[in-house]
């Protein structure tokens, strides 16, 4: 899932999401239970309005499981 260089961009209805933390998962960015055999756990949020939502793609925003902008950071100058 880490292997973007972009966020996703979905629009989420209100209810509880688990975003894939491990990388692993096949449904990205949603987990899919591919952490099972790690010591890492998705994260869980709960959505309280239908909103579209950009969550992370590389992997490392500061904000997680939403994107920061920090993928702009990789990009090749
Ligand atoms: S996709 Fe990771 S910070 Fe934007």
């Amino acid at each position: 899932m880490y292997k973007r260089n972009k966020p996703y961009i979905l629009h989420e209805e209100p209810g509880t999401k688990r975003y894939c933390a491990c990388g692993k998962t096949k449904t990205a960015p949603y987990c899919d239970e591919s952490h099972r055999c790690t010591d890492i756990y998705p994260i869980e949020t709960y959505i309280e309005i239908p909103k579209t939502v950009a969550i992370c793609g590389c992997g490392k925003s500061k904000n997680l499981p939403y994107c920061d902008g920090s993928h702009e950071c990789s990009k090749p100058i």
